[in-house]
């Protein structure tokens, strides 16, 4: 039975499911599920993250990483990965920084990821990067030890409810099944009366929260305020509220229709920044950003490493390497739109692409 006949009789049976529990059930479901099924990644996939743009990203980012490990006094550290995809990021990331020997030695790799085919593509990417490479189910599975936390387009793969203001209410928008049985959005019957003060949001506003990114950026603080350590995020999103519907579904590259084919699509929505900072900050870890990509990538040296690689690239290298790094920048591209956020258990210094370098 198809994904879509099975979520067509769970309405059936129990009425309209939130977007969480349709987004779930898309990506995650343990047959049909959107990332248990297949590689979706490159340029015959669905669709291509910043890792696999340019291999400039994950350098950077592990160059941000042995800062981040100098900065807290060295010694042993755990680098975690939270949804590593093709293992291209961390592969780049070990890669660039592995004349840094204290820092390998010292670093133990833990992957959570809830991709079986992934997870095998990332044996096969990293299994002659590092000596211990290991996958866990979950934060609390991780060792007690210093950590940093890495995080690409992870977020935004977290369900998320929407809820719209109406007449009669704050009201949640639900998946259900129309008169002609194809899926469809429903407003919840009841609605929710409103607090003092929320009266000032206009009808038709929709209102996004995401339950368990909440929960696992809380567990991310949690664990670096207790052993020390930092976190890297990267993704696209907004700081404040959206007001509007973000949820989006992605199929070769093209935007597709949310409630169209679940399961064979990828189903995303925009990272609501302000709510994770905020959250990490009630644990007691220090916030950083959001700074746009391109800054950030800029800050952290992205030009001169194109520069580098340029002396010894040949011409279809150049091209290719030049077009990466503009696509990761540009405003226009994924340069503002996507944001990087950073926490810290020490609340003594501002970590590398958060603030301006003072020129000499
Ligand atoms: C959009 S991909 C990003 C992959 C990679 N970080 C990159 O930048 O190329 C999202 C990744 O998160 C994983 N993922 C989604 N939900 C997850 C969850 N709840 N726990 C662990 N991994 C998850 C997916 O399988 C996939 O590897």
């Amino acid at each position: 039975m198809s994904l879509e006949q099975l979520i067509k009789d769970k309405i059936a049976a129990s009425g309209p499911i939130s977007v969480a529990e349709y987004m779930e059930l898309c990506l995650a479901h343990p047959q049909h599920g959107y990332y248990i099924k297949q590689d979706p990644f490159g340029s015959r996939g669905d669709f291509i993250t910043a890792p696999e743009i340019s291999q400039i990203f994950g350098e950077l980012v592990g160059l941000w990483c042995v800062e981040m490990w100098a900065q807290l006094g060295g010694g042993p550290m755990a680098l975690v990965e939270l949804g590593p995809g093709r293992g291209t990021l961390m592969q780049d990331a070990l890669r660039a920084t592995r004349h840094i020997e204290e820092f390998h030695a010292s670093l133990s790799v833990h992957l959570i990821e809830t991709s079986p085919i992934l997870q095998t593509v990332q044996f096969h990417t990293l299994q002659n990067l590092h000596e211990r490479i290991v996958w866990e189910e979950r934060i609390e599975d991780l060792p007690d030890k210093p950590t940093l936390f890495i995080a690409n387009e992870f977020f935004d793969a977290l369900p998320i409810r929407q809820h719209v203001q109406t007449a009669n209410g704050l009201r949640e928008r639900r998946v259900g099944v129309d008169d002609a049985g194809a899926l469809c959005f429903v407003m919840d019957g009841n609605g929710l009366s409103l607090a003092k003060g929320d009266s000032s949001i206009k009808e038709g506003t929709i209102i996004e929260s995401c339950q368990m990114g909440k929960a696992v950026i809380g567990k991310m603080a949690d664990h670096i305020r207790q052993h020390r350590g930092a976190a890297l995020i990267v993704d696209y999103g907004y700081l404040g509220d959206s007001h509007q519907d973000t949820l989006q579904a992605v199929k070769q590259h093209l935007y597709h229709p949310v409630l169209s084919e679940p399961g064979d699509a990828d189903i995303t929505a925009h990272v609501d920044f302000a709510t994770l900072l905020e959250v990490a900050a009630s644990h007691g870890v220090a916030t950083h950003g959001p700074v746009e990509q391109g800054k950030f990538l800029v800050r952290l040296g992205a030009e001169l490493r194109v520069e580098r690689l340029l002396a010894t690239a040949d011409d279809e290298q150049a091209v290719q390497l030049i077009s990466g790094i503009k696509r990761l920048i540009d405003p226009a591209q994924m340069g503002v739109l996507f944001k990087a956020i950073a926490l810290l258990s020490d609340h003594s210094f501002i970590p590398a692409g958060f603030y301006v370098p003072q020129r000499p």
